[in-house]
């Protein structure tokens, strides 16, 4: 005889002894526990309720019903009209020659179980049983908190639910959205977390009855790194900026350095301004020693990185300044060619064999053009 058997018969036998007492049926009366062929088992399908709903529970009578009950496992909720339950949650709806119905309202998980209805009629008692199933909406109930890590740590986050059926949990990220992160597991192992795993992952927990989710900022710290600077062509007098852009998190503060002495904020006719990962210098009339070589140096808690931007000079291409520059040149040559004429006219007297002669190639290529020139002077200087 299996275990169902045996429970299925002391049940019986326990319906019969409640009967007995409740009905206070005479002690005469042919009632059998066991194999009784005079008790009418009757085993109904199964009620699937959600917490916090209302449950009906019915079940039918007879024509010369004697004793009627409703049953929650072993206490009595009511007896034909008479309310034994104390709990307010459980009223009587119908009792008449159809049916016995009651209801229990704000359904709790503890109400799940046997229900039996038993009714005595005047040749033979009967149950009906129903087995009451209480679902409840998933509810998540240990979640990690927002988390805050450096670069290569080890994360683990994790998301426990509750609810009827168990719920299936599951971990993606939701921001930015990229459908390889996640799990469909409680637990979710980053393993030496990388910058772009940074974002808001989101626990969703589902079953028949409902979908949660809850969701989980994960921050990755980072150290700096900027962008090659870009060298900045200014004309005297005119405002110039230099740029520097840093990626970092926790957000990058900056220092600027020429050469090796460190620019402040305020500094004669300079501003530092830095927001949102970008620094700039600016100069609001950039003189003649202001050209040269900046270094931009970003710095968080777990690093530094530099770049170097030289401020150059450009000359504005206005004909009154190209025209200078072609004088300027022509200067020049005539200086140094008067220069090198001081060192050589000894040579150039003694003939061109001794130009060739000599070491350096380009007086060779300009002298038989200024010869003349050169031998005018050196005569005029003769007088
Ligand atoms: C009723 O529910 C019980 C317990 O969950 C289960 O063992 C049984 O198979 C169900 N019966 C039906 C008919 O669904
Ligand atoms: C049914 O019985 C269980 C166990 O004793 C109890 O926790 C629950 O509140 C009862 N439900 C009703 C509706 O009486
Ligand atoms: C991360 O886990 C791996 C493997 O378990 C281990 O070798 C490594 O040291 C851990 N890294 C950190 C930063 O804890
Ligand atoms: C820039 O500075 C020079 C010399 O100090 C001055 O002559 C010139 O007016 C300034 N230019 C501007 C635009 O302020
Ligand atoms: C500017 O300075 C940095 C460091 O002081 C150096 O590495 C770099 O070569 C310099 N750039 C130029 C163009 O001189
Ligand atoms: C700039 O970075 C280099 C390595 O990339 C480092 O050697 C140097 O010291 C840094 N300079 C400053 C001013 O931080």
């Amino acid at each position: 005889m299996g275990v169902c058997e045996r429970f299925a018969g002391s049940w019986r036998r326990f319906i019969v002894i409640s009967l007995r007492l409740l009905f206070l049926l005479p002690a005469g009366l042919p009632v059998r526990s066991q194999g009784d062929s005079q008790t009418d088992n009757k085993v109904m399908d199964n009620i699937t309720v959600r917490q916090g709903e209302t449950v009906f529970l019915s079940c039918s009578q007879g024509d010369v019903v004697t004793h009627t009950a409703w049953l929650n496992r072993s206490s009595i909720l009511y007896a034909g009209e008479d309310k034994w339950s104390v709990d307010p949650r459980v009223t009587l709806v119908t009792l008449n020659q159809e049916e016995f119905t009651i209801k229990i309202e704000n359904v709790e998980m503890t109400d799940e179980g046997q229900y039996i209805c038993a009714v005595q009629t005047s040749s033979k008692p009967r149950t009906t049983s129903v087995h009451v199933i209480v679902q409840v909406p998933p509810k998540i109930t240990e979640l990690s908190k927002d988390l805050v890590v450096n670069e290569g740590a080890n994360v683990t986050l994790k998301c426990l639910a509750s609810g009827k059926p168990e719920p299936s949990v599951s971990w993606r990220l939701l921001s930015p959205s990229d459908e390889n992160i996640g799990s469909d597991d409680e637990y979710l192992e980053i393993p030496s977390v990388s910058r772009q795993r940074a974002g808001t992952y989101e626990c969703t927990a589902v079953n028949e009855v409902d979908t949660v989710a809850q969701t989980v900022e994960l921050m990755v710290n980072y150290p700096p790194t900027v962008l090659e600077g870009r060298d900045v062509g200014v004309t005297l007098g005119q405002r110039g900026t230099l740029e520097c852009e840093a990626d970092a998190i926790p957000e990058a503060d900056f220092e600027w350095y020429r050469d090796d002495r460190r620019i402040f904020n305020g500094f004669d006719g300079i501003e530092i301004e830095d927001a949102g990962g970008l620094s700039k210098l600016t100069f609001f009339n950039v003189t003649e020693a202001d050209y040269g070589n900046y270094t931009c140096v970003a710095i968080n808690k777990l690093g530094s990185a530099n770049t170097s931007i030289l401020l150059y000079e450009v000359i504005q291409p206005t004909s009154s300044t190209l025209l200078q520059v072609e004088t300027t040149s022509v200067l020049q040559m005539t200086s140094s060619v008067l220069a090198k004429t001081a060192s050589e006219n000894i040579a150039i007297l003694e003939g061109p064999g001794a130009v060739q002669d000599g070491n350096s190639g380009s007086t060779a290529t300009y002298a038989p053009t200024c010869l003349l020139l050169i031998i005018t002077l050196q005569l005029l200087l003769k007088f």
